[in-house]
């Protein structure tokens, strides 16, 4: 009988993600894990070219293979076209965006023992993309939704994973003083959906005095659960407490789809150059690993990920700054050493 073979749909995006997306095919191909990459382009290339940078035929792929590894994407800002990345999590309705911030030994500026999961909203709060100018130039209006469907799942979502990840705390973060009605049904919501999991324990915090709290002593949390805008912040500074956005992975989840991206953007300013840490993108395709049900491989990786940072033989330039002796490589070198790290 023959070995199954995954069918992925890949999307390589635009700047550095394709090189990022090169390196850690490699990576997850020498794992042994069979791979069937159902390749499609979205993105600032593919806008002017068809005319849209998501098209059909992208999320028609996803729907129909399940998962995605997807690299980043660019967004103009201010104008231009609505976000891929956004558009993306609403067609397909992923509503938990899952980003681990795990400190690995040998990745410079990481606090110790940070091991956290962030579980942010995807599909609602502020970035419904509901804004208006109520007088030109001088007022403008911004909508945030929070809805008990949405709540509710992302919290769920949250219990679920701490239990089947052996975790014992959530913490659902907001700003239920000052926003009492959206964040005050979040927080009833998170409180109602907590209630059901006596074996996990349960804290709120507000989301200023969270901030602080994740500087200075971010090992005493586990899993935090929070709505769209503020998880999109606290994910990156949770990346920025683990060695920055060149080891952050993430995942977008749905019910039966599933995204999986680094946490990083697109990176103009070193796309091209061979120079990007591809670290974030092959410790996603850890995780898409271990959602495919490959734990072992999921395993291996993020062994072979941690032996090169403690080693520190090599390094990516982003990471260099605390290794003075580490030999600097470019992605796919790195790719290479991890690699060859495999167990
Ligand atoms: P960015 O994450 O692309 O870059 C921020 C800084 O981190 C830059 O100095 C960059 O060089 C560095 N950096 C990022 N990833 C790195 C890596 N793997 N290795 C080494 N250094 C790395 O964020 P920025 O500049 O705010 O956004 C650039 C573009 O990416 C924008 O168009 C933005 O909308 C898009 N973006 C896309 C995302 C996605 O597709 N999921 C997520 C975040 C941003």
């Amino acid at each position: 009988m023959g070995k199954t073979s995954y069918r992925i749909t890949l999307i390589p995006g635009d700047g550095i993600g394709p090189e990022v997306i090169e390196a850690t095919c490699r990576v997850l191909e020498a794992t042994g894990v069979s791979f069937d990459w159902d390749v499609r382009h979205a993105g600032a290339a593919v806008a002017e070219r068809e005319g849209t940078p998501l098209p059909d035929a992208v999320l028609d792929s996803i729907r129909a293979n399940g998962v995605a590894l997807k690299g980043p994407v660019t967004t103009p800002i201010g104008s231009g076209f609505r976000s891929v990345n956004v558009g993306i999590r609403k067609a397909l309705d992923l509503y938990a965006n899952v980003r681990p911030a795990l400190a690995l030994p040998g990745f410079p500026g990481a606090h110790p023992n940070v091991d956290l999961i962030v579980v942010r909203e995807n599909t609602e709060g502020l970035y419904v993309g509901i804004e208006h100018e109520v007088i030109p130039d001088v007022a403008a209006e911004a909508t945030r939704i929070i809805t008990r469907r949405a709540s509710e799942r992302v919290v769920r979502y949250a219990f679920d994973y701490a239990r089947r990840n052996g975790r014992h705390e959530v913490t659902a973060v907001h700003k239920a003083n000052i926003l009492k009605i959206t964040d005050g049904l979040f927080l009833k919501v998170a409180r109602e959906v907590a209630a059901a999991y006596p074996d996990i324990a349960y804290r709120e915090m507000i989301i200023d005095a969270m901030c602080m709290q994740l500087v200075v002593q971010p090992e005493a949390y586990d899993v935090l659960v929070l709505t769209n805008l503020f998880g999109d912040i606290v994910s990156d500074l949770c990346a920025g407490l683990v060695g920055g956005l060149g080891v952050a992975p993430g995942a977008n989840i749905g019910e039966t789809l599933a995204v999986f991206e680094p946490v990083h953007g697109s990176a103009p300013d070193i796309a091209g150059k061979d120079i990007a840490n591809p670290t974030a993108t092959i410790l996603t395709g850890a995780l898409m690993l271990r959602h495919l049900g490959e734990r072992e491989a999921a395993a291996r990786v993020e062994a072979a990920v941690s032996a090169v940072a403690r080693e520190g033989r090599i390094t990516t330039a982003d990471l260099r700054s605390s290794q003075p002796d580490a030999r600097v490589v470019g992605t796919q070198a790195m790719a290479d050493e991890i690699a060859q790290h495999l167990s």
